[in-house]
């Protein structure tokens, strides 16, 4: 739409910033315009009230062009070719690992050093865990930011940062780190300056006189980390007021009902931008928006937030694609993709979280019904959109699906999860996993999970018992688990450790800085002593890289798992095996994952009921081609085993 006035304010920072309109900048003008009106509409539905409301518009006007001004041409390029290729990661040819550089390998300077090993494993995609400046003790694992723009020593600096990124995009890999939106650290400036009294940095955060609001806001608002930081407020003695830290008591939430504290972070999001990121995670987006009398999560206006930085990114660097880490219920996750005239229009990936913890969820019980009752839910996302698949991450494991979804399978949800959290906390005798409860609710009995994923799929007590059985059926529970979220549709990440069968690391109990949050257990150090086991076949360690570097080469080789909302899920008759199609064009590809720790047996007849025309199927994991046979004849899938069959 055209909007004179708009368009006029518009002229103000392509002239200042000498934007060549008609030449080379064309198409970030072209952007400019077209994205302007919902840029001015989002903008102006949050902020219209606000004395600074357009005072700060203009700023933001100004930090988009500048940071456009500020882009390399390098990155400029880069933008271009991923336009070109519209939706450049939906592409099967991405797969991707998540570490905290110190502990994987010292420091960001060591880290171009370990390109090879990524490579070797066929990983091209990094998540960098928070690299900016966090105080030691007090840094919830770096998202308890005090400089926004400055690299934590600990890692290196900005140079060491940038040269990554160069050397990373020469190998042609992406990169991934976290934009810490939601609140800073207790050091940060702003926080210092707010409890030195000035008003100005008072306001960038919710500070209140008393306990009045806050004891208000406390009586809907869910805590995140009851057993260590209970309630949303923490007292500041400085300067005798209430500040809001939904997570720790040394991170605390920035107001966003400020338009000045959206303008700063909208240009720290494109300072990472054009540091070369090429997804940023957007860390708790949930919680950007705050409002007396709700949970204070999901609230229509953090969408509006999303939306709005969503435009401007694509304004200025249209080749940043963002993650929203909304870790949510299955139905609010959705929303995250947009809804209504923004569907798709938000962020470009969320977090398969409902889909990860089911998967959890069918390894305890060896039944994959309450998987299936989510699909219908997660099938929502929209074309063009993509999810994270994953099965562990430096987080804990929530339970947060719906009641109703085990319902649906025929479980009492208390009694379901109760049985969940047992099974992986290692209280349930004869439990297979070595795991703990994470955030206990005294008042609720709410739980999640921690543990690295070998620990929780039995390798750490099989190797503590020597039990040789048990190793193998700890690889192979590994196995289906990766395997399921490399095949699902979606850019599979790895947590670092995981390709080696890392078991949990209790050494953070002795750290005083981490024995409070168990999640340490599985952040392990890595001990590349351990990493050359890989080159012998009968380790634990060769075994399961050698398994994930097959299934990467599998995914890369087949274009159906790509992310193009090709995924159709198949009734596999039988409650121990989850299935599923993946085409593309005459390309079909059966996905089928046994839960039990029994051969299970499915009737050829699942096959032709979804239309497998030719009767050989190929399976690309264990090399062996099926004649798809008679109704009452059975392909049998072994213990915790897999086929991913393509039909040929
Ligand atoms: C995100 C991070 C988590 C952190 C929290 C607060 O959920 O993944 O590790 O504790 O945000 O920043």
């Amino acid at each position: 739409m055209y909007q004179y006035q708009l368009h006029q304010q518009i002229s103000f920072p392509i002239l200042k910033h000498k934007i060549d309109v008609a030449g080379k900048d064309n198409l970030f003008y072209s952007r400019f315009l077209a994205n302007s009106s919902e840029i001015s509409d989002l903008y102006y539905s949050l902020y219209k009230n606000h004395p600074k409301g357009s005072e700060a518009f203009t700023e933001l006007l100004e930090t988009i062009t500048s940071a456009y001004a500020l882009r390399s041409e390098a990155l400029k390029q880069k933008d271009e070719e991923k336009e070109e290729m519209e939706n450049w990661f939906l592409t099967n040819q991405l797969a991707g690992m998540s570490l905290y550089v110190d502990r994987f390998c010292g420091d960001l300077k060591s880290l171009n050093s370990k390109l090879d090993y990524f490579k070797k494993l066929g990983v091209n995609f990094l998540h960098l865990m928070p690299l900016f400046e966090s105080p030691e003790g007090e840094s919830d694992g770096g998202y308890a930011v005090s400089n926004f723009r400055k690299v934590d020593p600990r890692f290196g600096n900005l140079a060491d940062l940038q040269s990554v990124q160069e050397k990373m995009s020469l190998e042609g890999m992406f990169l991934m780190f976290d934009i810490v939106l939601n609140h800073t650290s207790f050091r940060h400036e702003w926080a210092e300056r707010a409890k030195k009294g000035e008003k100005k940095y008072q306001d960038f955060f919710y500070m209140y006189d008393d306990r009045s609001l806050p004891n208000w806001f406390d009586e809907t608002m869910p805590e995140i980390f009851p057993e260590t930081a209970p309630g949303s407020f923490t007292y500041v003695p400085e300067c005798n007021k209430w500040v809001m830290s939904v997570f720790h008591n040394y991170q605390w939430d920035l107001n966003y009902s400020n338009p000045d504290v959206f303008v700063t972070m909208i240009d720290t999001i494109f300072f990472y931008a054009n540091l070369g990121v090429d997804i940023l995670r957007i860390d708790a987006p949930a919680f950007i928006w705050k409002q007396l009398g709700t949970s204070c999560q999901n609230l229509p206006e953090a969408h509006t937030l999303l939306r709005l930085i969503k435009q401007c990114v694509q304004v200025a660097a249209p080749g940043v694609a963002l993650l929203g880490e909304a870790i949510v219920a299955p139905k609010e996750i959705m929303k995250y993709f947009g809804t209504d005239r923004y569907l798709a229009k938000e962020c470009d990936f969320a977090y398969n979280a409902t889909q990860m913890a089911l998967q959890w969820d069918a390894l305890a019980t060896g039944d994959t019904r309450v998987m299936l009752a989510a699909q219908q839910e997660i099938l929502q996302k929209p074309y063009g959109c993509s999810w994270i698949t994953y099965t562990r991450c430096h987080d804990d494991i929530g339970l947060g699906y719906d009641d109703s979804m085990i319902a649906a399978a025929g479980f009492n949800a208390y009694d379901h999860r109760r049985y969940l959290k047992e099974y992986y906390s290692g209280a349930l005798q004869n439990s297979p996993a070595s795991g703990a409860l994470f955030s206990v609710n005294p008042k609720t009995q709410d739980a999640r999970i921690s543990g690295s994923l070998a620990s929780l799929c039995g390798l750490e007590k099989a190797i503590r018992k020597n039990d040789l059985a048990q190793i193998e059926i700890s690889i192979q529970k590994i196995s289906l688990m990766q395997a399921q979220s490399f095949f699902i549709g979606g850019l599979p990440i790895i947590f670092y450790g995981d390709e080696l069968g890392y078991t949990n690391d209790y050494s953070y109990l002795s750290d005083p800085g981490k024995s409070y949050d168990n999640r340490w257990m599985h952040r392990p150090m890595i001990d590349w002593e351990k990493e050359k086991k890989i080159d012998s076949p009968e380790t634990v360690e060769s075994k399961v890289f050698n398994v994930t570097k097959r299934m990467i080469e599998i995914r890369k080789k087949i274009i159906a798992f790509g992310d193009y909302k090709n995924l159709t899920w198949l009734t596999p008759y039988n409650i121990h095996v989850a299935g599923f199609i993946r085409s593309f064009g005459e390309q079909k590809i059966y996905c089928l994952f046994n839960y039990s720790d029994k051969a299970s047996y499915i009737t050829w007849y699942a096959f032709k009921n979804h239309g497998a025309k030719s009767n050989k199927l190929y399976d690309h994991w264990t090399g062996i081609t099926h004649t798809v046979g008679g109704d009452h004849e059975y392909l049998i899938i072994p213990p915790y085993g897999f086929s991913i069959m393509e039909v040929v």
